[in-house]
């Protein structure tokens, strides 16, 4: 028997996990049969499109279309859509990654039809139930059949939750085998050159968490602190939609779109955002993924956030989390070379996706 087994990507950070997994079980052959479904969380050519082209994705099997909405009708319109792919066309396993709406989406409508579930970066916790993100976690984890993490503490807190020992297997971190997997293109690509950015002299920024981009105050503090690192160094910042609308609609885009030191860009591809972040002296950001890949790298990293669900970028890397009124003395310690050189944690390898897969062949009796 070929199973079936669904790999459900919705937004950019979720097709650079699902990709190595991809190749990997397509690589299989035997056994397995990979489902690409694309929910449609994500829909914008550059929020998309461009990391399957970049990643070598194949379009996806199955694509639902929901696009954006409130939390509710997000995860509601995942659900209906994809219990109907369910019950039409059952998969054998379903695996979700990341901590994104659709990620709880799909758990919560493949458990309710008694399909085994995994969760690809299990175990996460912020601790910070303001976070939407912190709500998906908890849920999927408390759902989800098999919890695949990717570090020690992961495994810690789902034991703290009282989730029993054979539902965790720590695999590591699929987003370095993307990482790993793109290198060749990274390194060929030089996309601080097309941009007119000195090579080990810029900053990458990347801002996007409500906490941060919601509120027009904090904001406006924050374009203000943006305007102080420019004075330093170049920066470089592809932003994301949401915090396009909001520096619009706050006023704020033309202040930024102003400061001589800042390349205001669309969000990038994978590789060319990968080789911004290779030949940078620091990354600024909120984003979650971007913290790992610093620390791999062992670029340091300023995070402007109060708590990270990825303590062991602060604890073995090189990420920092940073209030907005420390961030140009962080800076001015990056640029006089006073910063931890950090260690990269244990199974950020490159072969968590194989890991993965001998999960999934176990489990299946494969
Ligand atoms: C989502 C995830 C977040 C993740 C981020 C990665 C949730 C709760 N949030 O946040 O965890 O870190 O993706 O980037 O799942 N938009 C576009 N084009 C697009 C996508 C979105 O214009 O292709 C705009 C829409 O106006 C939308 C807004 O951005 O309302 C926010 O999109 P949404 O997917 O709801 O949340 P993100 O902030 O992207
Ligand atoms: N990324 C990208 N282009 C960008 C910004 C980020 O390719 O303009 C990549 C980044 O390298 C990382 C992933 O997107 O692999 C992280 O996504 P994001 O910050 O949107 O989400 P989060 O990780 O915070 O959920």
């Amino acid at each position: 028997m070929v199973a079936t087994i669904d790999l459900i990507a919705a937004a950019r950070p979720n097709f650079m996990k699902v990709a190595p997994l991809c190749k990997a079980l397509a690589a299989e052959g035997q056994w397995c049969r990979p489902r690409l479904v694309h929910t449609g969380q994500h829909y914008d050519a550059n929020m998309s499109d461009a990391f399957f082209r970049d990643l070598g994705l194949p379009d996806p099997d199955i694509h639902l279309g929901v696009g954006s909405g409130t939390h509710a009708e997000q995860t509601a319109g995942v659900m209906v859509a994809y219990e109907k792919v369910c019950r039409e066309q059952r998969p054998d396993w379903v695996v979700v990654v990341g901590d994104v709406n659709s990620t709880l989406a799909c758990t919560l409508a493949a458990t309710k039809l008694c399909i085994p579930v995994a969760h690809l970066e299990a175990g996460l916790r912020s601790r910070d139930r303001t976070m939407p993100e912190e709500i998906n976690r908890l849920a999927t984890d408390a759902l989800a059949d098999l919890l695949w993490t990717p570090s020690p503490d992961a495994d810690e807190n789902l034991r703290a939750e009282g989730v029993p020992a054979d539902r965790i297997e720590r695999v590591g971190n699929i987003m370095i085998d993307s990482l790993e997997m793109m290198r060749p293109a990274i390194e060929d690509r030089r996309h601080f050159e097309a941009l007119g950015l000195p090579a080990g002299h810029y900053g990458v920024m990347t801002l996007h968490r409500p906490s941060n981009v919601d509120d027009s105050t904090r904001l406006a503090a924050l374009c203000e602190v943006i305007d102080g690192v420019t004075q330093r160094l170049p920066m470089v910042f592809p932003v994301h939609p949401r915090t396009r609308q909001r520096l619009e609609s706050f006023g704020l885009w033309e202040r930024l779109a102003g400061l001589p030191g800042l390349r205001l860009i669309e969000p990038a591809g994978y590789v060319d955002f990968m080789s911004l972040v290779f030949a940078s002296q620091f990354v600024l950001t909120d984003s979650g993924g971007v913290q790992e890949e610093t620390t791999y790298l062992r670029i340091p990293c300023l995070t402007l956030r109060e708590s990270t669900e990825r303590p062991i970028t602060v604890t073995e890397g090189t990420n920092r989390l940073i209030k907005s009124e420390s961030v140009l003395a962080q800076v001015d310690a990056i640029l006089s070379g006073d910063w931890i050189a950090g260690r990269i944690p244990d199974r950020w390898d490159g072969k968590t996706a194989g890991r993965v897969v001998a999960s999934l062949r176990e489990r299946l009796g494969a």
